[in-house]
């Protein structure tokens, strides 16, 4: 079994999309271990995206992901990261294909309605930033 960390971001939020998305997961068969809605600081976004810090586009996504409250989970299941990439599609809406999430509901490159950890590593990292031992249930 695999655990990936999984933030439905701001755009997600605001449009009410949030059931219908982790309706797709839980459809799938992943498994909620962690979950709860969060407000991105300054300081968790420069963490999370810190990869992204120097690229040009990380000051528009930075206000984006600080602008309206995010659920972050943790979703669990056989091969997770690699089930969860493929269903959340290209990061783009627009080059994502139909039948993945970005592809059936979103036209942006920046609000792309979901993250999801991009190796077992990355996951590993990502979900120590927003949970501890004591959320899993
Ligand atoms: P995410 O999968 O969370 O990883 C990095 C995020 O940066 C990405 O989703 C988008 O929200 C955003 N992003 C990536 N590329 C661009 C871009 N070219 N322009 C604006 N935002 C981007």
């Amino acid at each position: 079994m695999e655990q990936t960390l999984v933030l439905l971001k701001p755009d997600c939020y605001l449009r009410k999309l949030m059931g219908e998305v982790l309706s797709r997961f839980e459809r799938k068969g992943l498994t909620v271990r962690a979950m709860k809605l969060i407000r991105f600081t300054s300081e968790l976004a420069d963490q999370h995206y810190a990869e992204h810090i120097e690229k040009p586009f990380y000051p528009g996504l930075k206000e984006f992901i600080m602008s309206a409250p995010a659920v972050a989970m943790v979703l669990e299941g056989e091969e997770a990261v690699a089930v969860v990439r493929s269903m959340i599609g290209a990061t783009n809406g627009i080059k994502a294909n139909p039948g993945t999430i970005r592809g059936d509901y979103g036209l942006s490159g920046r609000e792309n309605l979901v993250h999801a950890s991009d190796s077992l590593e990355s996951a590993k990292r990502e979900i120590a930033l927003y949970f501890t031992e004591k959320d899993f249930c």
